[in-house]
């Protein structure tokens, strides 16, 4: 074994005569059972595990090529299928515009609308630097998205946990922002900005001043929520809200597929600008895209249509109500820890916390303790000027059972003890 264990790290060069099949499967198959074990992953949104059929469907489409669209004429049927059912969930207002696509990632169709904000706003002619609004909160991939863009972010800072400073967003607001970002579920506490006050704030600035600033949605995580939990579907977020012009949602968070899935939605013609579609036609016949990659594999789309026929809306509503059921037990347990504080309000199904105290021992040192018992809980500080404080993050994901929650439980109550113990006195 540890010789082959060389073989595979120290080959920085391909073997001239490669090896049997077999032999490259166990070597990097033994290899990759070292790593972490994604149910154990509390950090992660990403889904872990698909039915069997999905697999089998996956399987067969992994080496059909998506831009390929006139050799595989029914998968790209499947793409438009799947468009037209997101469309539909997010109520834009006219099924004959659907302008969308599906992406790697929510990041990929971050990094999309961004472009197409930018390209809106140079159509108006307006004059200076492009400007985006967005929050403390929002997720990583919109800093670098604007870099690689050439947008300037004028980042509103949080001054409290769920107080959305609607004012300061507003007072940021010129003729040069291209768009405001709201989020359905901040990736760090799962809070919801309070997009239809937002949106009614936008209505009046651009009527003043003869603006169209638009609010980009980047519900990734909310996207595939919002819509079936019973407490939250009445609840407008989407492109019933009129400066609503994009929405990025990712299928392999509660969309359920595997990871590398993502989804990009226009609200109408006029907020798709001209131009952003490229046609190729070096394909057979033409083909049409606007993302960032060109060639890839059409198993995730299909993937996707596979769980929305199978689940259904019934399918995703059970799914979304029992993580946010387990969401809420875990919050109470936790916070019956005694020693922690939940600071999460399972709107979504995501428990951040963090000590009540500060212990006498590392965070590090807790986190490296339930490690070895497999679990990867992350914890990190949180940004603006709540930078003091560190919380500890659970997802509750569709694979989390409440045996794993209550085991979960049991070692953060045991591993406080023993490392409370062990630093006493
Ligand atoms: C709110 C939010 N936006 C964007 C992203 C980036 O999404 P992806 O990992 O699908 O590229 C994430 C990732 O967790 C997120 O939570």
């Amino acid at each position: 074994m540890a010789k082959t264990n060389t073989l595979l790290f120290e080959m920085i060069k391909m073997l001239p005569d490669g090896m049997p099949a077999y032999q490259a499967f166990e070597l990097i198959s033994g290899e990759l059972k070292k790593d972490g074990l994604p149910k154990y992953d509390l950090g992660s949104y990403t889904t872990i595990e698909m039915p069997k059929e999905a697999k089998l469907l996956i399987q067969e489409t992994l080496g059909k090529n998506l831009i390929n669209q006139n050799e595989y004429q029914q998968t790209t049927k499947i793409h438009q299928q799947v468009l037209k059912i997101i469309g539909n969930l997010l109520h834009i207002p006219n099924q004959e515009e659907l302008y969308g696509s599906s992406t790697t990632g929510s990041s990929e169709a971050i990094f999309m609308a961004l472009l197409a904000a930018k390209w809106r706003w140079n159509a108006m002619g307006r004059k200076g630097e492009p400007n985006i609004i967005l929050c403390s909160n929002a997720h990583i991939s919109w800093y670098k998205c604007a870099r690689f863009l050439d947008i300037k972010i004028k980042e509103i800072a949080l001054t409290a946990i769920n107080t959305y400073p609607i004012k300061a967003v507003e007072n940021a607001l010129d003729e040069s922002t291209i768009g405001v970002v709201a989020i359905l579920g901040c990736t760090y506490l799962g809070y919801c900005d309070p997009i239809v006050e937002i949106d009614n704030m936008l209505s009046n600035i651009n009527k003043v001043n003869k603006w169209d600033i638009g609010i980009h949605v980047d519900a990734a995580i909310g996207g595939f929520i919002y819509p079936f939990a019973q407490e939250l579907k009445e609840i407008e977020w989407d492109f019933k809200l009129p400066n609503v012009k994009s929405i990025n949602l990712s299928g392999h968070k509660y969309g359920l597929v595997y990871p590398g899935i993502g989804w990009l939605i226009f609200r109408d013609k006029q907020s798709f600008p001209k131009g952003l579609n490229v046609t190729s036609a070096y394909l057979s016949g033409e083909s049409e895209s606007f993302t960032v990659s060109f060639s890839r594999s059409s198993a995730l789309i299909v993937a996707q249509q596979f769980c929305f026929m199978h689940y259904g809306i019934k399918g995703y509503g059970e799914m979304v109500e029992n993580c946010l059921w387990n969401a809420s037990i875990l919050s109470e347990a936790l916070q019956k820890t005694g020693f922690l504080d939940v600071v999460s309000m399972n709107t979504l199904p995501v428990v951040a916390f963090k000590f009540k105290e500060a212990p006498p021992f590392k965070i590090r040192a807790f986190t490296k303790l339930l490690r070895e018992r497999e679990w990867m809980l992350p914890q990190y500080q949180l940004s603006g000027e709540l930078k003091a404080i560190t919380v500890m993050r659970v997802v509750v994901r569709q694979d989390m059972s409440l045996t794993q929650i209550t085991q979960l439980i049991n070692d953060i109550v045991e591993c406080y003890k023993i490392l409370k113990d062990d630093n006493a006195g």
